[in-house]
């Protein structure tokens, strides 16, 4: 007798695997391995994080009510179409499970963000994922994926572990083709980081549709991936369901905490944003130059061609930056067992990432 058995999907799922967080060399680890932030969050945010400790006896705010005001406020939203999670990974998550089921299918593209499969699986709908084209989501293969059991389409715009986006006339094109009863999650998880005219995070779709939800985070650009705070917007409908179905404290105090002070320092935010552009540029240049081009990015990091597939030197690399701790993705989970997920680092971080990989390419030689 082996004990209580769990649902056959939940069996079958395969583990998702974050980032390195450990080197094998003696220098100071250099994280670029999960797309956090490279200057961290604002001083603001880890002042009121620190003062709520203050509070820690009591239950946080179940519906993160200044928290989603300080979001309505900034975007120009209605805070009664916001909800905030523990981390967009949980909100979308959420989504999934409320819209999809056994028998259904949930739509992404090819190299979609990993959650996405693993969520639909653990929903017990059927994963479909749809081809892209020059590593970028394709609008037409999406929609020639929908079929009449589609219940969700999840969209990462930007795309991890691609970096590509599409753009607003794309992203119309899709929703103007999904039917109405189909929902459409548009992950925008690195929108901050978006500086192209063409680009939009979803907001516009979501204020004339019934269908769409938009997902944000405050672990990219505001540097509060360990504190975990995601948030959706989407309509009326949608988030008096999610409420219902949710958790009662989804959102720590501090975090609730950190998250409004982060919002009040667009200076802090700027900042971010302007070193990322420059030093995501500056990599992509640099590994260009190494004969290891990178995918077109919009985001807080750089995905690199590092070889042929199946030479299985990409993850060598990896393995040689590890020995100096400097920790990088592998996208095997992808299928692009050829490339390498680098995040944007501080600039001392970077030239010892450029410094690694040279010393890799010279020794090839
Ligand atoms: C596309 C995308 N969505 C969501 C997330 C998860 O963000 P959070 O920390 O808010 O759960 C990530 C994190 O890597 C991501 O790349």
């Amino acid at each position: 007798m082996r004990g209580p058995e769990p649902r056959p999907e939940i069996t079958s799922l395969p583990l998702y695997v974050p980032g390195a967080t450990r080197g094998t060399g003696e220098d100071p680890v250099i994280k670029l391995s999960s797309n956090e932030s490279a200057l961290g969050p604002s001083p603001e945010a880890l002042r009121a994080y620190r003062e709520y400790a203050e509070k820690l006896r009591l239950y946080p705010d179940t519906g993160c009510h200044e928290l989603r005001h300080a979001l309505a406020e900034r975007h120009g939203l209605e805070t009664t179409q916001i909800v905030c999670g523990n981390g967009s990974d949980q909100v979308v998550h959420a989504l999934t499970l409320l819209y999809a089921g056994h028998g259904d299918e949930v739509v992404f593209s090819e190299n979609g963000f990993l959650r996405f499969k693993l969520g639909a699986i653990s929903c017990g709908a059927t994963p479909v994922s749809a081809k892209e084209v020059k590593h970028t989501t394709s609008v037409d293969a999406l929609l020639a994926s929908v079929t009449d059991r589609t219940k969700v389409v999840l969209l990462a715009n930007p795309n991890n572990p691609t970096g590509t986006y599409v753009p607003t006339g794309e992203l119309e094109r899709l929703w103007a083709g999904l039917p109405p009863t189909v929902l459409l999650v548009i992950d925008s998880a690195y929108a901050e980081f978006v500086e192209s005219a063409d680009y939009s995070s979803g907001e516009a779709l979501v204020g004339r549709s019934e269908n769409v939800v938009m997902t944000r985070t405050f672990s990219k650009a505001y540097g509060l991936a360990g504190v975990r705070v995601g948030w959706a917007y989407g309509s009326e409908r949608v988030i008096e369901t999610f409420n219902r179905a949710r958790l009662p404290f989804p959102v720590s105090g501090a975090a609730q905490a950190a998250g409004v002070a982060a919002l009040q320092d667009e200076a802090h935010l700027r900042a971010v944003i302007g070193h990322n552009t420059k030093a995501r540029d500056w990599v992509a240049e640099q590994m260009r130059d190494l004969g290891m081009p990178p995918l077109p990015s919009a985001t807080n990091f750089n995905t690199c061609r590092v070889s042929e597939p199946g030479s299985g030197l990409a993850r060598t690399v990896m393995e040689f930056l590890t020995s100096r701790n400097i920790l990088v993705r592998p996208l095997d989970a992808y299928g692009l067992d050829n490339y390498l997920r680098i995040t944007v680092g501080l600039d001392s971080e970077n030239e010892k990432l450029i410094d690694g990989f040279s010393a890799f390419v010279g020794r090839l030689s």
